[in-house]
């Protein structure tokens, strides 16, 4: 099958269904996030000491390993940001936009030291989950939305859809 890449804003499940769909349907799962942290180190470090232009640089050597074949991908809520990953996505695999309410990621992810576009002031961040929302929009395939749903039901609406 081809590859699914699972997109949305920090704190959507990217992560959680990423592992579930891999147990589900016994295919490679893959985390770019981890997949920085594993070759360069930890997330928050890279934004401080090099900043977040390096931080995506990486990020995309990572989203260019990704085989195309029966693997899911979890990315990186800002993996939409460069027109090279949305063109990769596009080409190499099916994408599903997990998309939950603003007040949902803000309930989830509290104050989230590890995420560091998440430090900033409430109304930055609601204007980046509103900028973000349409790249994600445009660019997927599948689009579901987690609000009040077990990271389970989820899967089960993406298999439905495959
Ligand atoms: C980011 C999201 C994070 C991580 C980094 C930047 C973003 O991943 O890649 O902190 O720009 O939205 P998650 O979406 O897994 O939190």
């Amino acid at each position: 099958m081809r590859t699914l890449y699972l997109i949305g804003f920090m704190g959507s499940g990217k992560s959680t269904v990423g592992k579930l769909l891999h147990e589900v349907l016994g295919i490679t799962h893959l985390d770019t996030d981890q997949m920085v942290v594993e070759k360069y180190g930890e997330i928050a470090t890279i934004f401080q000491q090099e900043g977040e232009k390096q931080f995506r640089a990486y990020e995309t050597g990572m989203m260019k390993q990704t085989p195309d074949e029966n693997t899911v991908v979890s990315t990186g809520g800002g993996v939409v940001e460069k027109q090279e990953n949305r063109v990769f996505m596009k080409q190499h695999g099916f994408i599903v936009h997990l998309d939950s309410s603003y007040e949902t990621i803000a309930d989830r992810l509290g104050s989230d030291p590890e995420r560091p576009l998440w430090r900033k002031n409430d109304s930055d961040k609601q204007q980046l989950y509103q900028r973000r929302k349409k790249l994600y929009s445009e660019l997927a395939d599948l689009k579901v939305v987690t609000d009040h749903k077990s990271p389970q039901s989820v899967v089960e609406e993406i298999l439905g859809h495959l």
